[in-house]
């Protein structure tokens, strides 16, 4: 063999010796460490209207928690536990549980053990159905939403809740999950006065937002992406070479990751908290996102 072929296949040897140590450092580090590493995000959002309305809704916070996919007779991932934990220390306004609590939507008595401490130190808490929780049998959803009841959760299903802070009060509406259910915006609002813009609307699905009326809420929260829960490309490629903008599965959505303005709503998609199908995350981190107005 000539010197020079010898060199080239060395070299060959070495490129495909790093890419399998790289893909194996990467693989072990979605499997074993990112779906661990919660990240919490707080924003800042600006409240419209008049300054007078505004100022009974400045300082209130909103806890968003989503995607849960808690298996059957399984443990939840200690990333759940501490969100859970994080956000009863972080004492919020308002709690929002954003759907898909089981994977195979069938009960796991691990749910109460995470949202109890919630429920019980007197926090307000509301849920909506996600895509998942529809997967189980005819009567697990029903299962799924009267557990919740005694547990003290209000579930949203086509319904609003009214919150109050300093004296005034603004409506929660909750949708039900945009491709398993059957959301209804009119049902939801039919206790709303005309012209009543809801403070939030909650979505598991973040494709909703394109049917709500213009300038309609001051916040569109949804979840069911999971950010593309493995997304290789870095930021500022993330949101728009995210693969579930390209996927033929009904994760397909214009709105993978993060912030959006649609029509004059502003619509924050949450990476969520688990995991769903692949036991992996990668480069998109469990999160637990607090709110708060101003
Ligand atoms: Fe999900």
């Amino acid at each position: 063999m000539r010197g020079g072929t010898r060199t080239k296949l060395r070299w060959l040897g070495l490129a495909s010796g790093g890419t399998t140590l790289f893909g194996g450092l990467a693989l072990a580090y979605a499997h074993y460490l990112e779906p661990y590493w919660l990240q919490e995000n707080h924003y800042r959002v600006s409240l419209s209207g008049k300054a007078g309305a505004k100022s009974a809704w400045q300082g209130y916070r909103v806890a968003f928690l989503s995607d849960l996919h808690i298996a059957p007779q399984e443990e939840p991932l200690n990333t759940l536990t501490r969100a859970f934990e994080r956000t009863l220390a972080l004492r919020p306004d308002l709690v929002v549980l954003g759907g898909d609590y089981f994977s195979r939507g069938q009960w796991n008595p691990a749910l109460s053990r995470l949202i109890s401490p919630l429920t019980h130190s007197g926090l307000l808490v509301v849920a909506i159905m996600g895509n998942h929780d529809y997967f189980g049998r005819r009567c697990d959803p029903e299962r799924i939403i009267d557990n919740l009841h005694q547990l003290g959760v209000k579930v949203l299903r086509n319904q609003a809740l009214q919150v109050y802070s300093r004296g005034e009060y603004r409506w929660i509406v909750g949708l039900d999950d945009h491709h398993r259910g059957e959301p209804n915006l009119t049902e939801a609002t039919e206790k709303l006065a005309p012209g009543e813009r809801p403070l939030l609307v909650v979505s598991h699905n973040p494709d909703y937002v394109s049917e709500l009326p213009p300038n309609y809420t001051e916040l569109v929260l949804s979840g069911h992406t999971h950010g593309g829960q493995v997304n290789p490309m870095l930021p500022p490629f993330h949101k728009r070479f995210n693969w579930i903008r390209y996927t033929y599965s009904s994760h397909r959505t214009r709105y993978p990751v993060g912030w959006y303005t649609i029509k004059g709503n502003r619509l924050y998609v949450s990476r969520g908290l688990g995991l769903s199908g692949l036991r992996l995350r990668f480069n998109s981190r469990p999160e637990l996102t607090i709110f708060e107005f101003i």
